[in-house]
């Protein structure tokens, strides 16, 4: 028991350095509130010195909760974790010194104030001793070993627990009694009072364990219901597009249910948060919906919706702050408290804007649930741009980035980027009928340009000026009354549409044509599925964070070559053109081929209904970023080890190889003997922090692994590593799924 009583005189030192650093930071802890987050703004917290503090305070929370684990359970298993969190306390704490001098000065000021204020016999509460207190015979702060900072923390409740309604909400009044049931009941710093019997710690176990099966829902009605009406034009959009499309749903949830041979699936209770509804940014987005604005998210939205209910989870939603504390179970006042444990959901789907929302209301629960979030996010974040620590050392700080999260917590629109988990959303399908009626009113010479605003046609007169002479041009362009929009005279504008109109006006169409911008939108989609063919420009020199206003900020390094890559790539030709926008010879060759063929309507399978519930359904049942030994999923036998090229991602490598990178085989791939198996000689073999690692320097036959798990990265790439990559196959028109592992 040697090692056990160095480990407890090691707990014991550390306790005391902590309960003192955590008496400071919380005199220093100006919780964030329900600070305001606007799309496109960069998180305020990351700038405000106090963020620092907060995030400092948060892992000494949970180091010491960590080391009073460790002191009643099994110790070998915990050691490793407080050795990681120490580990990144330290790096924080490098940071963090900065921010703490400054607020330190600060403190020094208010004590002064204070001290000054007590002699002059002002207005500061009298200090009755905890003695003296009625209750004190039964609530005397117990000297108990395994609750070393229980003391400290009741006198600091005792001095601060006005400074936040939360701790009133809880039952705390100033008393000691309450102070100690509040410590014990909500915050596991101090042991049980005897008499009580409330076991409200965190929920541990796995969020699987113990449910009722899912049961693969049809009618659509009950979550028309609750997603409720009147909050404004975002939520009506999703409604109608709910309602509209929710016969085919139905029967796509049928042909799923028979595909999966009643693969039972426990069922989870799930909230759907899309930040960027919630407060004063809301209705500003809601209003840009019914300009034109852009709408891809909240199809998404509707859709990731409609797939959790019709494979049966049990869902909810919440569109305001005021919700969210409410469904979360979030104490009132300024988010110092946990919230009422357990949380009573299993997954939680938000965004960015939601990620600061849901941190700023969860208080310190926050990092204790984040395994249970999955961020929608189109564009993709990378995991250079996601660690804070890596990304503020080398260049990949951004205004969204920095959240830790698994990337593969991050869901894209498209799979653009295997980092993250490509969840999409769902096309325009047509059953055979539809195809046959669509053919026939199909008018060979009609193009639609794909820009709802005019700023979009600027710059463009050449390129439209080119397929005009071959085809009729018509848009749908939003005009303010009284402003005719700036488009060319030839255009046919419609006006905005209902997206019943626009679809059918896609049915009449031949020609869908892409401007540019917006980038990676459903629309091409919906009209390849509708019978167009659709025809983009070529970006060359491609678009990047570096030279695209648009993708300035974005935690992202990708290239993007079009205006819709994964039109390009995963559908081409006959369905789509790729041209250079500034050839006239070029666009109108490829308009008279378009004229002269015959392209039926076309959906990839990943798009369709049934492809979609399909991999939510994956997802649902084999992502888990929760247990400490999840299991492996993919299975490991579907990794394909391939060394690229200097300069080459692995997504780039696995592309290339008709494959596709799939980040959770780097564990597998991070070991020595893969450089062996791969028949190179190791000179030296290291272990690194570098988002390129695992890799290989042929010259200097040196081979580097990775240390950091959350940096393995599929979107790394540089001219002096060649990439060790984990590629698999994946189903032809999902490529999210390979063969077996549904
Ligand atoms: C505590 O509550 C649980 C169930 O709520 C009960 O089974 C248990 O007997 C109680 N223990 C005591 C000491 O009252
Ligand atoms: C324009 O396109 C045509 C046909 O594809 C090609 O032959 C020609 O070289 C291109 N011109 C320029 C300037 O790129
Ligand atoms: C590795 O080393 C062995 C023996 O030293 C040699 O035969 C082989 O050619 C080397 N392979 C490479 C790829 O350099």
């Amino acid at each position: 028991m040697v090692i056990s009583f160095r480990t407890r005189r090691v707990c014991l030192v550390l306790c005391v350095l902590l309960s003192a650093l955590t008496l400071v930071l919380q005199n220093l802890w100006i919780p964030e509130g329900s600070e305001e987050q606007l799309p496109g703004k960069p998180r305020a917290s990351e700038a405000l010195p106090q963020y620092g503090v907060r995030k400092l305070a948060l892992r000494l929370e949970t180091l010491s909760s960590q080391i009073q684990a460790l002191k009643r359970d099994n110790i070998p298993d915990r050691l490793d974790s407080l050795a990681e969190t120490l580990q990144l306390l330290q790096k924080d704490h490098e940071s963090s010194m900065h921010s703490v001098q400054k607020d330190l000065a600060m403190v020094w000021e208010k004590l002064d104030t204070l001290l000054k204020r007590s002699l002059t016999g002002g207005d500061t509460p009298p200090r009755t001793p905890l003695t003296g207190m009625p209750d004190s015979e039964v609530c005397k702060i117990p000297n108990d070993p395994a609750f070393p900072l229980c003391a400290g923390k009741v006198e600091f409740l005792r001095a601060h627990w006005r400074s936040d309604p939360c701790y009133a909400h809880y039952g705390v009044d100033g008393g000691a009694c309450s102070i100690l049931a509040y410590l014990s009941d909500r915050e596991d710093f101090c042991p049980s009072l005897p008499g009580r019997n409330i076991s409200q710690g965190p929920d541990k176990t796995h969020p699987k364990e113990g449910k009722e099966e899912a049961v693969i829902r049809a009618d659509l009605t009950p979550l028309l219901e609750l997603i409720g009406t009147g909050r404004g034009p975002a939520v009506r959009f999703m409604q109608s597009r709910i309602e509209r499309l929710a016969g085919r749903w139905a029967r796509a949830g049928e042909r799923i249910r028979e595909k999966l041979h009643h693969k039972p699936q426990a069922q989870l209770k799930v909230l759907l948060h899309p930040g960027v509804l919630a407060g004063g940014a809301g209705e500003r987005f809601g209003e840009l919906a019914e300009r034109g604005g852009p709408l891809g998210e909240l199809v998404q939205w509707s859709d990731v919706a409609t797939a959790l209910f019709i494979l049966g989870h049990k869902v909810t939603f919440s569109t305001t702050l005021p919700e969210l504390h409410r469904v979360i179970g979030a104490p009132p006042g300024k988010g110092s408290c946990p919230i009422q444990v357990p949380l009573p959901f299993d997954l939680l789907y938000t965004d960015y804007h939601g990620l600061a929302q849901l941190q700023a209301c969860m208080g310190l629960s926050f990092n204790q649930y984040r395994c249970r979030f999955r961020v929608l996010d189109s564009f993709g974040t990378e995991p250079a741009f996601n660690q804070g620590e890596y990304s503020r050392l080398h260049g990949y700080s951004t205004a969204w980035g920095s959240w830790e999260l698994q990337p593969r917590q991050y869901m894209t629109m498209f799979p653009h980027s295997p980092d993250n988990s490509f969840m999409g959303f769902v096309s325009e399908e047509l059953g055979q009928d539809l195809e046959e009626e669509i053919q026939e009113h199909k008018e060979p010479n009609v193009a639609v340009v794909y820009g709802k605003q005019d700023y979009m046609w600027q710059g463009k007169e050449s390129y439209l000026e080119a397929i005009s002479q071959v085809m009729k041009i018509h848009g749908t362009v939003y005009q303010e009354t009284g402003s005719p929009p700036r488009i060319p005279g030839y255009v046919l504008n419609h006006g905005l549409l209902s997206q019943d109109q626009l679809l059918e006006l896609l049915k009449r169409a031949k020609l869908f044509i892409g401007l540019g911008f917006p980038y990676e939108g459903p629309a091409p989609l919906e009209a390849i599925a509708l019978g167009c063919v659709f025809l983009q420009p070529r970006f060359d020199p491609a678009h990047t964070p570096q030279n695209s206003a648009f993708y300035r900020g974005k935690p992202t390094t990708r290239q993007v070559r079009s205006q819709h890559p994964y039109a390009e790539d995963f559908i081409g030709k006959p369905y789509v053109w790729t041209v250079d926008m500034s050839n006239s010879t070029e666009v109108q060759e490829a308009v008279r081929t378009i004229l002269h063929s015959q392209v039926r309507p076309f959906t990839p399978y990943e798009f369709t209904r049934e492809g979609m519930l399909e991999r939510v359904f994956a997802y649902i049942s084999h992502q888990d970023f929760c247990s400490l030994t999840p299991q492996p999923w993919p299975p490991e036998n579907t990794l394909l080890a391939r060394l690229g090229s200097l300069g080459e991602s692995c997504t780039t490598v696995c592309l290339q190889a008709a494959l596709v990178c799939e980040p959770a085989h780097f564990q597998l791939l991070n070991k020595p003997d893969t450089f062996s198996s791969l028949g190179l000689n190791c000179s030296s073999t290291s272990v690194e922090v570098n988002h390129l690692l695992p890799a290989y320097n042929e010259r200097a036959q040196r081979c580097s692994l990775q240390r950091e798990g959350l940096l393995f990265s599929c979107a790394g790439s540089d001219n002096s590593h060649k990439r060790l990559c984990p590629c698999r196959r994946y189903q032809p028109g999902q490529v999210a799924l390979c063969q077996g592992c549904l």
